[in-house]
C-alpha cells in the first residue's frame, strides 16, 4: 500500500509536467519516458498482456482457476488491457483494481469487436460497403463509437480491411468487398467515424485496421487457412486498404491469424517491422489476434512458447492477445540474453501512448458514466442513423415490369419464408452486445402500412438454429429437410397477389470460422422458393446473407430479387420502407456474385490471361459448361428508376505527369421516380511491366437525380490514380495508352482513351 501511495506521488508529478517546462519536445513521449522508468520488468511486460474478460457481475467468475489467476494478475499489474468487459458497472469494478490496486495504477484499456454497432446493431460491414456512401458508413461507425464508449470501451477491433474474392470464406461479411480502391475509402471512413477527430473524447474509440496481412486470401476459402499469393497481389490488392488507414490516423493493427509465403504473419517481421513500420512509418500499437503468436507453434514455425514469444516480439508484435505467452517467456528470453529488453520499451512505450491519447491516464473512469450509459444505448438518435444506414445497403438485383416498389393498398400479400419473422438472424454475427432477437423483423416492418393485407408463412426452417447460439457439433441437420410448411405456403401464395419470400443464411452462417463449401441458398429454401413460383410467378425475394450466394436459379425466373443481406436492429423497417418505395434502392454490389462455386475465385479487376477469347475452338481460358462472366458483377445494382450515361468526354488524349484530365459524362434520369445513382469510373492500364488488371475502380460519385433531370459528372485524372505496384518493386505509374470507362458497375462500357507521357 505504501509503495502504491508513492508511485502515486511520483506518477501525479509525471503527469502534471507542463507544457512550458518541455518547450519543443514532445510532452506525452516524456511522460511515457517517465513512467517507463518507474515500471519493473514485469510491469512493463503486463503492459504487452492483453486477457479476455474473466469478470462475473461482482469479482472473477468463481469457476475456473484461470480466472482466478488473472484476477492475480491483474492485481499485479501484469495486465494492460483487456477484451470482452462490457458495460460501466464490469468496467468500472476492473479498473478500480488497476488504478487503485496495482503498484503504478496504470489503466487498463477496454477493448470490444464494435464491428457493426454495440447495443444497437448496423448492418454487417459488407452490406454498409454496398452503400458506397462513405458519409453515411462514416456515420454508422461513429455512432457505434458513441454507444459503446458509453457503455466503458475505449478501442474496437475494426475495421476489418482484408480484401476477400472468396465467398465460401465466411469473414466476408466484416469486410468492404474485394475492390482495394473502394475499401480502402471505406476503411478511412470507418476510422474516423470511430477515432473522431480526438481520440481523448469520451465519445471516441481507438480503432484497429486487421488482419496484417492478408487474412482474407485463405485457400479454398477456409478460414485460418494457408495463404499463398505473390508480391504484386499482396502490393497492389492487400495492402492499399492498411495504407489508407495509416493515412486516416488508425490507432491499431491486429496481425492475422495467417502464414504468407510460408511465414505466419504474428511473427512475420518482413511485414510488420519491414513494411508496416518501416516503409509506411506506422507509429501506433499492433496486436496479436486471439492466441495467434500461441498458434505459430502449430504453425510449425515457433518451436515452442519460448520461441513463439522471441519471434513475435522481435517481428514487432506489441501485445499478446489472450496467448498468455509474453507474460510468462520474456523475461526469460531477456535473462537469457535472447531478446533485448530495448524491445520491451518500444513496445511499451507505444502501449502508454495510446492510454494517454485515449485520455485515460487524465482520467482513467472517463468513458464510466451510468446515466450516460443508460441514456445513451439503443437511443432513438442511433436508431434512425442505423435505419439510414440500413436503407442504403439493399441492393435491387432484378426489378422485371417494375414489380417493385409495391402498391400500397387493396393488395394481398403472402409474406413466406423462415426469416420472413425472424427478429434474430438479420443481427448477422459479431453482436458484441446487443440482445438476441431485437430486430425488427419483415414482418413487423411491413405491418405499419396497412393499406394490404398480409398473410404470412413460415414455409420452411433455416439449416441452424435461430437462437444465435449455434455450436458446431449441434447444427440442426433434423430440420434441414422438413418440407412440412410447404403446403400452407403454397395455399398462401396461391390466393395472394403477389408473394414475398424472405430466405437466405442463418445469422451464424457467416462471420468468423463460418467457411462454407458451397454458396447455395440452404437447405430446403430454395425447393420452397420452386414450390411458391408454381402457383404465383409474381414473386419478390427477399435474401437475408452474410455472403455472395448462388441466386442462378432465381435469377432466371423471380421477377424481382433484393439483396438485404443482414441489416441489424432496423431491418424490417428499411426493407419495408424498400418494398413499397418510401426509399428507392441505390446500392452497388461490393463483391461480384458468381453463377456457381466453381468460378470462385471471380473478381472483376482480374487478368486478362494470354487466351482471353472468346473463341471458336476450345484452346481458351473458358469453362465448357458456364460463362466466365458473373452472375451479377462487381458494382452493380438497380434502382426503380432508370439512369441513361452518353456523351462520354474527355479534355485531353495525351497527359503529362503534372497535368490532370477531366472527364465527364452525362447522366440522365429517364424513369418516372426520383433515384440515386453511383456512376462509377474504371480504369485500364493497357500495357504494364507486370500484367494490369482488365479494369479498375478509380472514382464514383453518387448523384441523386429527379425524373427528367440531366447532369454532367465530371472526375479528374491525374498520374498518381495510375500507379501501382510495377515490376521494378516500385508504386509507379508507366508511360502508355490507358482506357477510361464511365458506367453504372463494373461491366461499363462507355469508352475513352489517352495516354500518359513523361
Ligand atoms: C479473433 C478474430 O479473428 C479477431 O478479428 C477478433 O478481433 C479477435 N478474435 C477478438 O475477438
Amino acid at each position: 500500500m505504501k509503495t502504491t501511495f508513492f508511485a502515486y506521488i511520483f506518477l501525479f508529478k509525471i503527469l502534471s509536467i507542463n507544457a512550458q517546462s518541455v518547450v519543443n519536445k514532445d510532452l506525452v513521449g516524456i511522460k511515457v519516458d517517465s513512467i517507463l522508468s518507474l515500471m519493473t520488468l514485469d510491469e512493463k511486460i503486463g503492459q504487452m498482456n492483453q486477457y479476455n474478460g474473466f469478470w462475473d457481475a461482482t469479482g472473477p467468475s468463481p469457476d475456473s482457476g484461470e480466472q482466478l489467476k488473472k484476477y492475480e494478475s491483474l492485481k499485479k499489474g501484469l495486465v494492460g488491457s483487456m477484451l470482452n468487459v462490457r458495460g460501466v458497472d464490469e468496467i468500472s469494478a476492473i479498473q478500480k483494481i488497476a488504478v487503485n490496486q496495482t503498484r503504478l495504477g496504470i489503466p487498463l484499456i477496454f477493448a470490444n469487436d464494435v464491428i457493426h454497432g454495440y447495443k444497437t446493431l448496423s448492418p454487417i460491414p459488407i452490406a454498409e460497403a454496398a452503400s458506397w456512401d462513405l458519409k453515411e458508413i462514416e456515420n454508422s461507425a461513429r455512432i457505434a463509437a458513441i454507444e459503446s464508449s458509453a457503455a466503458g470501451t475505449n478501442w474496437t477491433f475494426a475495421p476489418m480491411v482484408d480484401i476477400s474474392r472468396d465467398p465460401r470464406w465466411g469473414r466476408v461479411m466484416e469486410g468492404a468487398g474485394e475492390d482495394p480502391f473502394l475499401a480502402s475509402l471505406i476503411a478511412a471512413a470507418r476510422i474516423k467515424g470511430f477515432q473522431g477527430d480526438d481520440l481523448s473524447k469520451h465519445n471516441t474509440v481507438a480503432a484497429t485496421a486487421k488482419h496484417f496481412a492478408a487474412y482474407g486470401f485463405s485457400e479454398s476459402g477456409r478460414d485460418y487457412n494457408t495463404v499463398d499469393i505473390g508480391d504484386n497481389t499482396l502490393n497492389n490488392i492487400v495492402y492499399p486498404p492498411f495504407i489508407s488507414s495509416i493515412e486516416a490516423g488508425v490507432a491499431s493493427v491486429m496481425t492475422g491469424f495467417n502464414d504468407l509465403d510460408g511465414i505466419p504473419v504474428t511473427g512475420n517481421s518482413d511485414i510488420i517491422k519491414g513494411i508496416l513500420r518501416d516503409k509506411w512509418g506506422f507509429e501506433g500499437v499492433v496486436i496479436s489476434d486471439w492466441g495467434s503468436v500461441r498458434e505459430m507453434i502449430p504453425h510449425g514455425f515457433a518451436k515452442n512458447a519460448d520461441n513463439a514469444a522471441e519471434l513475435a516480439i522481435k517481428a514487432g508484435t506489441d501485445i499478446d492477445m489472450e496467448s498468455n505467452i509474453y507474460v510468462r517467456k520474456l523475461k526469460k528470453l531477456i535473462n537469457d540474453k535472447i531478446i533485448d529488453e530495448k524491445l520491451i520499451d518500444q513496445s511499451v512505450r507505444k502501449i502508454l501512448r495510446l492510454k494517454f491519447d485515449l485520455g485515460l491516464f487524465d482520467d482513467p473512469f472517463k468513458y464510466l458514466d451510468k446515466e450516460r450509459e443508460k441514456k445513451v444505448l439503443n437511443s432513438p438518435e442511433i436508431q434512425n442513423t442505423v435505419l439510414q444506414m440500413a436503407k442504403k445497403s439493399i441492393v435491387l438485383l432484378k426489378n422485371s415490369n417494375s414489380l417493385l416498389p409495391l402498391k400500397k393498398e387493396n393488395l394481398k400479400i403472402a409474406l413466406i419464408g423462415p426469416l420472413a419473422n425472424d427478429k434474430n438472424s438479420p443481427l448477422g454475427n459479431w453482436r458484441t452486445n446487443s440482445d438476441n432477437n431485437t430486430a425488427v423483423s419483415v414482418l413487423e416492418g411491413m405491418s405499419k402500412y396497412d393499406g394490404n393485407e398480409i398473410i404470412y408463412e413460415k414455409g420452411a426452417n433455416l439449416i441452424l438454429n435461430s437462437d444465435g447460439v449455434v455450436k458446431f457439433s449441434e447444427k440442426i441437420i433434423l430440420n434441414q429437410n422438413d418440407k412440412s410448411g410447404f403446403d400452407s405456403a403454397r395455399i398462401a401464395a396461391a390466393k395472394s397477389d403477389i408473394a414475398i419470400v424472405v430466405i437466405g443464411e442463418d445469422g451464424f452462417q457467416s462471420g468468423e470460422g463460418r467457411s462454407r463449401s458451397e454458396i447455395a441458398i440452404p437447405g430446403v429454401q430454395l425447393d420452397l422458393l420452386k414450390e411458391i413460383f408454381k402457383v404465383n410467378n409474381k414473386i419478390v425475394l427477399v435474401l437475408m446473407n452474410g455472403r455472395p450466394l448462388d441466386l442462378s436459379w432465381a435469377d432466371e425466373n423471380i421477377p424481382a430479387i433484393l439483396e438485404t443481406w443482414q441489416l441489424g436492429t432496423q431491418t424490417g423497417n428499411a426493407i419495408a420502407q424498400v418494398l413499397y418505395g418510401d426509399y428507392n434502392p441505390s446500392g452497388k454490389l461490393p463483391m461480384t456474385f458468381p453463377r456457381s462455386v466453381g468460378q470462385i475465385p471471380i473478381y472483376y479487376n482480374h487478368k486478362s490471361t494470354g487466351r482471353p477469347g472468346p473463341k471458336k475452338v476450345v484452346f481458351w481460358s473458358h469453362f465448357n459448361d458456364i460463362p466466365n462472366t458473373p452472375l451479377y458483377p462487381f458494382g452493380y445494382g438497380l434502382s426503380y428508376t432508370r439512369f441513361k450515361y452518353s456523351n462520354l468526354s474527355i479534355d485531353k488524349k495525351l497527359m503529362n505527369v503534372k497535368q490532370t484530365i477531366n472527364v465527364s459524362v452525362l447522366l440522365e434520369n429517364i424513369g418516372k421516380l426520383k433515384g440515386r445513382e453511383v456512376v462509377q469510373l474504371y480504369i485500364k492500364d493497357k500495357f504494364g511491366s507486370t500484367t494490369r488488371p482488365v479494369k479498375e475502380l478509380k472514382g464514383f460519385k453518387l448523384i441523386d437525380l429527379e425524373p427528367g433531370e440531366k447532369r454532367r459528372v465530371d472526375f479528374k485524372i491525374s498520374e498518381p490514380m495510375l500507379r501501382f505496384y510495377n515490376a521494378k518493386k516500385n508504386w509507379e505509374s508507366e508511360q502508355g495508352v490507358f482506357e477510361i470507362f464511365i458506367g453504372s458497375d463494373s461491366n461499363a462500357d462507355l469508352k475513352e482513351t489517352f495516354e500518359l507521357i513523361r
